[in-house]
């Protein structure tokens, strides 16, 4: 086992590192505050290759490995998780989705000017009536001679006010349920398509979540992603790109927790000490370590696999439902050590507690990952491959083998006559 960044990913971690401090940091504080997106540092981003981090060149990308991938979601996030939020939908749930399930055609005409960071990309599955329900979509489709028509809305869509290429899943037959599901692509600019923000929010203020509405939007057949019926599973294996980066970053966020913490154990004294000398305080700086420290691992695990093209699910799941709890703790953790000051926003703790929030519930909330960690145990929950299995990342070779270190592939099961049955049933 090889626990070594490799030099390819070291640089782009020193990238991102140096293109967060110098270009997010600075105004993140204002940027917050007043609810604006810094544009100026979204076109460095597309400049530098963020914008298509892992994309293969041949699609205008940068050809970096998932790990690095997940480097850069963590070195941005410790600084803003706006930005973040753009390498989910941007990168990881529209253009991997397009990477993994596209036409060549597709492809060339939207992941290459995606990657390059010359158009801005969303995905639309959430509505008002389904969340964790994903399949319960209520948009339908219609085909009309070579075209669909659509016809819904979806809500809390991370850039739906600003994204010009939008991933959008719809139902053609709602009786079939998640089997009738079909993904489609679509433009700013179609008629009938008109999309909102959201004001209000708890956190991510510094960037765009809105509706988009679709009513009687003509969508030529050339922009139907996969086939008819497979876009609960295209949804699936976007959610398993969109949540590594939300995993990711949250690593990022606990690591600033714990950076603005440990700054302040050491200028602030009570009771003639620096407060890093107390007891408790200690417990919250060690706690903090504990959790960035196993997330980080899940992470590198689920990106180690997303290399070799394995299925990670699972893997991905777990990473997000505990890296996304690890965050809001240390945030919250980070609050409470610095006392008052935590409260106000002239220290980021307050900011971070805000944005870590959203996390714990977009992408699969807390409740679902519980569920399908435990049914996973449990053995009622299988992943079945998809029809297009992940892509390997830039000169990996996709292996057969998953999920190598688990205590679910554990080599040595215990004998069925002290245990029960080692190998569970699944139930209805
Ligand atoms: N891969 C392949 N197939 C899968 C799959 C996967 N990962 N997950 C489920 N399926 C298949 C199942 O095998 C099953 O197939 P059959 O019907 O053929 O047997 C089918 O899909 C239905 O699966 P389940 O029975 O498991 O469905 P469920 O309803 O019990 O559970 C769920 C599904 C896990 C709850 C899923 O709906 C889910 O993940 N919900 C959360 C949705 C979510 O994360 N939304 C975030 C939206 S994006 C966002 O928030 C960001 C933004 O800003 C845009």
């Amino acid at each position: 086992m090889d626990f070594l960044l490799n030099d390819d990913q070291r640089a782009v971690q020193k990238l991102a590192f140096d293109f967060a401090q110098n270009e997010i940091a600075p105004y993140a504080r204002e940027h917050d505050e007043e609810g604006k997106i810094n544009w100026d540092a979204l076109k460095k981003m597309g400049s530098l290759g963020l914008l298509g981090g892992p994309i293969p060149e041949e699609y205008g990308g940068a050809g970096f490995d998932y790990i690095a991938f997940g480097l850069i979601c963590e070195e941005i996030e410790r600084d803003e998780t706006a930005f973040r939020v753009i390498q989910s939908v941007h990168v990881g749930l529209n253009s991997m989705s397009l990477l993994q399930w596209g036409t060549e055609e597709q492809k060339q005409k939207y992941l290459v000017p995606q990657a390059r960071g010359e158009k801005l990309a969303t995905f639309g599955l959430t509505e008002p009536g389904a969340g964790s329900d994903a399949g319960n979509v209520a948009t339908t489709a219609r085909k009309d001679g070579d075209h669909y028509i659509l016809n819904g809305s979806k809500i809390w869509i991370s850039l739906a006010d600003v994204a010009d290429h939008f991933l959008v899943f719809a139902s053609l037959d709602r009786s079939k349920k998640h089997h009738g599901m079909a993904a489609f692509i679509l433009e700013r600019g179609m008629d009938g398509l008109t999309t909102g923000t959201i004001h209000g929010k708890l956190g991510v203020r510094a960037g765009n979540t809105g509706e988009i509405i679709m009513q009687d939007v003509r969508v030529p057949k050339a922009n139907l992603v996969g086939e008819e019926g497979e876009g609960f599973a295209i949804a699936m294996s976007a959610l398993d790109w969109g949540r590594f980066t939300v995993a990711t970053g949250a690593v990022g966020l606990a690591q600033a927790c714990l950076d603005a913490s440990v700054k302040y154990c050491n200028e602030r004294n009570a009771f003639g000490r620096p407060i890093g000398k107390f007891q408790l305080v200690q417990q919250m700086i060690a706690k903090m370590v504990e959790g960035i420290e196993t997330s980080r691992l899940l992470c590198y695990r689920a990106g180690w696999m997303k290399n070799y093209g394995m299925k990670t699910t699972r893997e991905t799941s777990l990473a997000k439902w505990h890296a996304c709890n690890v965050a809001f703790e240390s945030a919250n953790d980070a609050i409470e050590i610095h006392g008052a000051y935590g409260y106000s926003s002239e220290y980021p703790p307050e900011r971070y507690l805000r944005n870590s929030r959203g996390a714990v519930i977009y992408e699969g909330t807390r409740e679902i990952h519980t569920v399908m960690q435990g049914e996973y145990a449990l053995g009622y929950r299988q992943d079945k491959p998809y029809r297009c299995p992940p892509p390997p990342a830039v000169g990996y070779q996709r292996k057969d083998a998953h999920d190598p270190v688990s205590a679910l592939h554990y080599p040595f099961p215990l004998p069925t006559n002290i245990s029960g049955s080692a190998t569970p049933t699944p139930g209805n």
